[in-house]
């Protein structure tokens, strides 16, 4: 299992959300939440942006996927980390949940906008480092890390 982020230095900062299933409300506020803080601590656009979309995809992954979980997100060092952890069904094969449109999100979720598969993918183009650990039956621990030094994307320069 992946190790406690904070075992080794104390969080600058931390941001701790219950998610609960089907809370769909839950999702948009932690990100938004989220959003206005790391704003606040004058992080740079780009990553403020990142851990916002980071936070949104792993909440909705909870309300969507899992029974209930928390969200964390810690600056910690020079990175941000969000940590998502639920119980849940998990997440038998983590390769084939990675891949972009894989999705068993069902049809009423599907009707509702969501289930594109593309939430776990999008995390990672938007962080420096994403691990997702799964034990099915049990649960799921996803960490993703952006460095507060990331540059600009070049997608993003106009
Ligand atoms: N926390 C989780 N618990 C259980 N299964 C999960 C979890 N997160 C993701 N999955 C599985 O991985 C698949 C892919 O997740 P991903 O976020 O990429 O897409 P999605 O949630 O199905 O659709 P989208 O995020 O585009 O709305 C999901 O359909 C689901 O099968
Ligand atoms: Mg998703």
């Amino acid at each position: 299992m992946i190790e406690p982020c904070v075992s080794s230095a104390e969080p600058r900062f931390q941001l701790d959300y219950p998610i609960n299933e089907s809370d769909f409300l839950a999702a948009g506020e932690s990100a938004s939440k989220t959003k206005k803080a790391l704003q606040q601590l004058g992080l740079k656009p780009e990553v403020v942006k990142n851990s916002a979309i980071i936070v949104y995809e792993a909440a909705m992954n909870i309300v969507i996927h899992a029974t209930s979980g928390r969200l964390k997100v810690i600056i910690v060092r020079d990175e941000v980390v969000i940590r998502a952890e639920d119980t849940g069904p998990g997440i038998p094969d983590i390769e084939l949940a990675m891949q972009e449109g894989y999705s068993t999100a069902p049809h009423e979720i599907r009707e509702m906008g969501f289930g594109a598969g593309m939430g776990l993918a999008n995390m990672k183009h938007c962080s420096d480092e994403l691990i997702v650990e799964s034990e099915p039956g049990v649960g799921t621990i996803l960490e993703a890390r952006i460095h507060l030094g990331q540059k600009e994307s070049p997608r993003e320069i106009r």
